[in-house]
C-alpha cells in the first residue's frame, strides 16, 4: 500500500493529452513571459473569482508582497494577521518593512480570531490579513466591518482556498485584493511556482502590474522600483487546462472529506475537521486534530509511515514561536489556540483521485494505532 499526501502524477494522467497539446501551444508560438497566454488565464481567473481584475505574478508569496505594496503598505505600518499560518504571510508584510501583529486563531477553524483584533488596533495598523486556511474561508464579515470602522485594507491570503466560498461569494472577492498560489500541491497547481493577485480595485492591479514588470508600464521605461515576478506562458497554459476541471475536483475533495469525517467521528481521540456552515472549503488538507494528550503525533506519524501513509504536520511552530521573529518580543502563552493546535494536527492524504478503499485504508491504520 502507498497513499501518499498528493498524488500529482494521478492527475497528470488524468489529463494528459490536454495538457501536453496546451504545452506543444506554448511551445509552438514561443512567447514565453507574459503574452497572450497569460492574458487569457487572467481573465478566465478573475471570471472565475468574481473579480474584475486579475493579475498573475511568481508565486503566492509574491502576490502576498506585491498586493500588500499596492495596498501602500510601508516601512513603520503594522498588519495584523493570524501566527497559525504559512511564513509567507508575515514574511511578505515583513518584506514590505511592517511589523507583522499577531492574533490568535479560533480553535474550531484554526482562522485568525475576530473577536481578538479590534485591541490590537492602533495608529499604525494598515491593513489585516486573514488566511483561509486548509481551505475553509475565515470569518470574513467581521473583519470587513473592523477593516471599514478603522479605514483599513484586507488583503485575503487564499493560496490553500481558490474556489471556496463564504457565504455564497468566492474568497478573494471579498477583501481589497486577493492572493492566490499556483504551487504544484495547491487544488490549482502548476508544473513550477506560480501566483496571482485578483481585485476589484483598478489601482491595485495596475498597481501590481507595474510592480512585476521592474516597474514599468511600457518596456524600459520605469516608474518605480518594481520586482520580477511575472507569471509564465507555459504555466498560465497549463493552468487553463487544470481551471476547467477545478470545480468537479473540489467536490470529490469535500466529498472524500465527508467520508473521513463520518468514519472518523466514530474513532476516539480524533477530532476531524470542522467546517461552518456559511463555507464551502476546498480541503487542500484534511487536517485533523489528536486531542488526547496521551498520543504522541510522531509515533502515530511513524506507524502510519510503516503502512505506507503519508501525513504532514501543517504548522508545528506557530509563527509567533519561529526565530525569525524573536525580535518581535512574542513568548510562549501568548496564543494559546495556536499553540494548542501546532501540537494537535496532522494532515491526512487528500487529492480528488484518492479512492474510498484508501480512505477506509488510512482509518484503519489510525484507529489500529490509536487501540494499541
Ligand atoms: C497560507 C499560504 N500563504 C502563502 C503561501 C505562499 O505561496 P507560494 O508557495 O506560491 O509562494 C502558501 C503556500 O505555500 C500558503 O500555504
Amino acid at each position: 500500500m502507498n497513499i501518499p499526501l498528493v498524488d500529482l502524477k494521478a492527475q497528470y494522467d488524468s489529463i494528459k493529452d490536454e495538457i501536453d497539446s496546451a504545452i506543444g501551444r506554448v511551445l509552438r508560438q514561443g512567447q514565453f513571459i507574459l503574452g497572450p497566454e497569460v492574458k487569457a488565464f487572467e481573465e478566465e481567473m478573475a471570471a472565475y473569482c468574481g473579480t474584475r481584475f486579475a493579475v498573475g505574478v511568481a508565486s503566492g508569496t509574491d502576490a502576498l508582497h506585491l498586493a500588500l505594496v499596492a495596498c501602500g503598505i510601508e516601512p513603520g505600518d503594522e498588519v495584523i494577521t493570524t501566527p497559525f499560518t504559512f511564513i509567507a504571510t508575515a514574511e511578505s508584510i515583513a518584506r514590505c518593512g511592517a511589523r507583522p501583529v499577531f492574533v490568535d486563531m479560533e480553535p474550531r477553524t484554526c482562522n485568525i480570531d475576530p473577536a481578538q483584533i479590534e485591541p490590537k488596533i492602533n495608529s499604525k495598523t494598515r491593513a489585516i490579513v486573514p488566511v483561509h486556511l486548509y481551505g475553509q474561508p475565515a470569518a470574513m464579515d467581521p473583519v470587513l466591518e473592523l477593516a471599514q470602522k478603522y479605514n483599513l485594507r484586507v488583503v485575503e491570503d487564499c493560496a490553500q482556498a481558490l474556489g471556496a466560498e463564504y457565504k455564497g461569494k468566492k474568497v478573494g472577492s471579498l477583501g481589497d485584493a486577493g492572493c492566490l498560489s499556483f504551487f504544484p500541491a495547491k487544488n490549482l497547481g502548476a508544473y513550477g511556482d506560480g501566483g496571482m493577485v485578483v481585485t476589484n480595485a483598478p489601482e491595485i492591479a495596475e498597481t501590481v502590474d507595474v510592480l512585476r514588470k521592474h516597474g514599468s508600464r511600457t518596456s524600459y521605461y520605469h516608474i518605480m522600483h518594481g520586482f520580477n515576478s511575472r507569471l509564465d506562458a507555459l504555466q498560465a497554459a497549463i493552468l487553463r487546462v487544470k481551471l476547467k476541471h477545478l470545480d468537479r475536483w473540489n467536490e470529490q475533495r469535500r466529498s472524500k472529506a465527508s467520508l473521513y469525517t463520518r468514519l472518523l467521528s466514530q474513532v476516539d481521540g480524533i477530532e476531524p475537521p470542522h467546517v461552518e456552515e456559511r463555507n464551502k472549503s476546498t480541503f487542500n488538507y484534511y487536517t485533523i486534530r489528536l486531542v488526547d494528550s496521551r498520543l504522541d503525533r510522531n509515533e502515530l506519524r511513524g506507524h502510519l509511515e510503516s503502512k505506507g501513509i503519508q501525513t504532514m504536520v501543517y504548522y508545528p511552530l506557530s509563527l509567533h514561536l519561529q526565530e525569525v521573529y524573536r525580535g518581535l518580543g512574542y513568548e510562549v502563552g501568548d496564543f494559546p489556540q495556536s499553540e494548542q493546535a501546532q501540537g494537535q494536527v496532522l494532515s491526512l492524504p487528500m487529492y480528488p483521485e484518492l479512492s474510498e478503499v484508501q480512505i477506509e485504508e488510512v482509518v484503519e491504520a489510525l484507529r489500529e494505532c490509536l487501540s494499541l
